[in-house]
């Protein structure tokens, strides 16, 4: 099938490789000028696991290109899917000015049937907006469907995930649009749920609102570890084995960050407002994970009398490991509540040091994690890079001025640490 893919991010960029590596035939549209140039210059403008390989491959085969016209997308595919930016407005709402204009133009290039497909994350009842807005800015009576069919890739994995999905979401509200998505993904061979739009939008939402709730969970407890001589690892171990409850998104640290947790979670205690429920629940959750993320400074505060003057090391800036992405990474947040105590942060990541230079100009980025802890009188590990688990603890304590480590994701041993005669601090162990 011929594909149209308007936003190259994260989403654009997996699903168009992905739709490629099906066997369909890709024409995915960006308006970022720089980004565009990249792509057309047959450079991928993002890090993810497997998917320059992809890339390369399809653009080589001519399956998969790249274009700044969704006039051009609209009149060569059958299906459009919007992978376009939904951010938070200042109240927390999805601002949804990016969907919003895509629809209009696909509207204005209408010319046959086309599926227009909501791959953006939105909010319930988006849908139905969109359906009109195209309608209102459509040629007369050229025909169209509107679906949604969330995603629920996650960055680091994203490839993996979208390739052997736990479920294809499918919200159509006529058959044609349900079979040709079906047909689309046919080669999947994943469990596909088909289900009417709005089910569709509230499906992804609620999906990532869960998520986040079981990391503040989990922090919760461990704050009730921490108080108590209990051990976070073991309560989380043990509270997983149990099925009703399974064991993902059971690890205690700095909180969830990343460009949909934070967002969808207000986003959708929003939603819920409009729609006339107060969403308590996920309030609680946003709270408990705005404090969690900035332990790592209450952790500083308690062990230094003063942190002006101070060196401090930060080992991991995206914000998860594997992925370049910076868009609500704790680090981010750690590092500028640093700089304004007048603290020198001296950091590295393995990929997101060039995307973070941008953004704290102040911090010095190193060339390696060693590196990163000279002189420091502590060391804040913000991201599980696996790499940070298997590094020369002898030389790392050589490098440091202090062998102080707080550990946000408790990635490292606490009796080995011990042993390498380091103050360490971790979530929710002794
Ligand atoms: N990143 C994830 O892990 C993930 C996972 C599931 C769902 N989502 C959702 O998918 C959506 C996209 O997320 P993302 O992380 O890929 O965002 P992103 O910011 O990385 O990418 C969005 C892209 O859309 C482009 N764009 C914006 N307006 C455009 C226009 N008018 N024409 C053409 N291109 C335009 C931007 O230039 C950008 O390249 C969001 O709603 C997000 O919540 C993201």
């Amino acid at each position: 099938m011929n594909i149209g893919i308007i936003g190259c991010g994260y989403v654009g960029m997996v699903t168009g490789v992905c739709l490629a590596e099906l066997g369909h035939t890709v024409t995915a549209v960006d308006n970022d000028p720089e980004k565009l140039a990249m792509l057309q210059n047959l450079q991928c403008p993002i890090y993810e696991p497997g998917l320059e390989q992809l890339f390369n491959t399809y653009v080589r085969e001519k399956r998969l290109t790249f274009s700044g016209s969704i006039a051009q997308a609209v009149r060569d595919s059958q299906i459009i899917f919007i992978c376009v930016n939904t951010p938070s407005n200042p109240d927390g709402s999805a601002d949804l000015s990016f969907v919003e204009s895509v629809a209009k133009e696909i509207a204005v290039n209408l010319r046959e049937y086309r599926l227009i497909v909501e791959k953006s994350t939105v909010p319930v009842q988006t849908g139905e907006w969109v359906r009109r807005t195209i309608s209102r800015n459509a040629p007369p009576n050229v025909e169209f469907d509107v679906a949604s069919n969330p995603e629920f890739l996650r960055e680091g994995t994203a490839i993996d995930d979208f390739l052997h999905p736990d479920r294809v979401v499918i919200g159509a509200d006529s058959r044609r649009a349900s079979s040709l998505l079906t047909e689309l993904y046919a080669p999947l061979n994943a469990p596909i749920l088909l289900t009417d739009i709005n089910s569709a939008e509230l499906i992804k939402h609620s999906a990532n609102a869960f998520l986040a709730l079981k990391i503040s969970f989990i922090n919760s407890v461990a704050q009730i570890c921490s108080r108590s001589g209990a051990d976070i690892k073991k309560v989380a171990k043990g509270i997983g084995l149990d099925r009703r409850i399974g064991s993902n998104a059971m690890e205690a640290g700095i909180g969830y960050g990343g460009m949909c947790l934070p967002k969808d979670v207000a986003a959708y205690i929003r939603i819920a407002k409009e729609l006339g429920y107060d969403f308590e629940i996920l309030k609680a959750v946003q709270n408990v994970n705005n404090k969690q993320r900035l332990w790592p400074l209450e952790i500083l505060k308690h062990r230094f009398s003063s942190l002006q003057g101070l060196t401090i090391a930060i080992w991991g800036l995206s914000f998860k490991p594997n992925t370049d992405d910076l868009r609500y990474a704790p680090s981010l947040e750690i590092t500028a509540a640093l700089l304004k105590e007048k603290v020198k942060v001296r950091c590295f990541d393995p990929v997101a040091m060039k995307k973070a230079a941008l953004q704290i100009p102040e911090a010095k980025m190193c060339p390696n994690a060693y590196e990163a802890c000279y002189k420091a009188d502590a060391l804040i590990i913000c991201t599980e890079w696996p790499e940070f688990k298997t590094l020369d603890l002898h030389k790392v304590a050589e490098n440091m001025k202090l062998p102080v480590i707080i550990d946000g994701r408790n990635i490292l041993e606490p009796s080995r640490m011990a042993a390498h005669g380091f103050e360490y601090f971790s979530v929710g162990r002794q």
